[in-house]
């Protein structure tokens, strides 16, 4: 039985190719683009194979304009703080993560750049129609969370796009890079962040970013690239510009490993969709998912009504043994948007090694926590 449920905080079986691909890196070894020997160039080869395997993930064809960096922080702040505002006006969707409202605070207090909400339903999907009626004119950055980590809710990135025209866009995909399709070029995404460790099963320590247009933002990171090294500035073009230093390269050999072995998904929609309706029929809980199942993906929360969030979690755990995460999930902004702040919820998210009996035994170890505490 599997019992881990918290995949939204790191994703949990990796495939065993991750460790294998580490493994012949740490055998292997060399740097990455910097001298000219056999070594090197195998991990070099290597290194590109994974930015390749990305664009497709990403859905671009402008393979070297995906960078890597440490995780989807590291990438959202380089793409926030490095921007050039004009207007210092942001608007951000109600489901943003701290990766993103902290950075966004940060330039609130030192550069007086001012960010808003845009215009929302209840569940925090982004209300269309009233996008349409927004003036825009003078919004240097829209900011949007693909998938939220609270709710699982999948926000309408092709619409909001074709809305917003050529305002830049950033992507948040660190919950949805692997498991919800991204066509950045198809729908014109300006800029996306993501991390290895979640949807795409790789090891910690190994993210990026992709950008249409690397004029748009100033490096965070200056150094060495091992190209241009006889000039004292960074060069301009991509990956370089925002390359400078040694990558992590035992970090990318394990997400190419996990790239080129992605586990088929092993439960059923139905189980899925059974589980979130047992749930919901629970009394005394709020269950934070998207009001319609259409814009669902496989993370959601619940918020038990008097009973703390924190009792329900390690109930769960010291009985049952599920590992799920409660709290707020560094999501304030999104608990504040669904209207469970300062509380927080107890969040539940599903890799694709779960099969219908885990989610069936988790519904039942839900159903039991619940009826232990309501008859206290
Ligand atoms: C929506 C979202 N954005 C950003 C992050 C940050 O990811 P990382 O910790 O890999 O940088 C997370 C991780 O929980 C997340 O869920």
């Amino acid at each position: 039985m599997n019992l881990y449920f918290d995949n939204a905080s790191t994703s949990f079986p990796k495939p065993q190719e991750v460790g294998e691909f580490i493994n012949t890196y740490l055998n292997q070894g060399g740097t990455y683009g910097r001298a000219a020997y056999p070594r090197v160039f195998e991990a070099s080869k290597m290194v590109e194979e994974t930015r390749f395997m990305l664009s497709k993930y990403i859905g671009t064809s402008l393979v070297d304009n995906v960078i890597f960096t440490f995780n989807s922080t590291s990438a959202l702040n380089t793409l926030i703080q490095g921007f050039s505002y004009k207007y210092k006006k942001i608007l951000i969707s109600p489901l943003e993560h701290n990766a993103v409202g902290r950075p966004l605070e940060f330039m609130k207090v030192s550069q007086g750049v001012n960010y808003q909400t845009l215009p929302h339903d209840d569940d925090g999907l982004i209300n269309l129609d009233k996008l349409k009626s927004l003036k825009l004119n003078d919004i240097d950055l829209i900011i949007v969370n693909h998938v939220s980590n609270v709710n699982g809710l999948i926000q309408p990135l092709k619409d909001i796009k074709r809305i917003i025209g050529e305002i830049p866009f950033i992507v948040d995909a660190s919950q949805s890079l692997g498991k919800v399709p991204v066509l950045a070029d198809e729908w014109g995404i300006d800029m996306l962040a993501f991390t290895g460790h979640k949807g795409l099963n790789g090891p910690t320590g190994i993210g990026g970013f992709f950008i249409r247009n690397p004029k748009l933002v100033e490096p965070m990171i200056y150094g060495g690239t091992g190209s241009n090294s006889e000039k004292l500035v960074l060069p301009k073009f991509c990956p370089d510009r925002f390359e400078a230093g040694t990558q992590n390269i035992m970090g990318i050999y394990g997400l190419l490993g996990a790239l080129k072995n992605q586990p088929k998904i092993k439960y059923t929609i139905d189980a899925y969709y059974l589980l979130l309706q047992r749930i919901k029929e629970l009394s005394d809980i709020k269950m934070l998912i998207s009001n319609s199942l259409e814009n669902q993906s496989d993370v959601f929360s619940i918020q038990p009504n008097n009973v703390e969030v924190s009792l329900f979690t390690k109930l769960l755990y010291d009985i049952h043994k599920i590992e799920v995460r409660g709290g707020l999930q560094c999501s304030p902004l999104t608990h504040i948007t669904l209207d469970t702040f300062p509380k927080g919820a107890i969040r539940f998210s599903l890799s694709n090694f779960h099969t219908d009996s885990d989610l069936n035994h988790l519904l039942s170890c839900i159903i039991d926590i619940h009826e232990r505490l309501q008859s206290k």
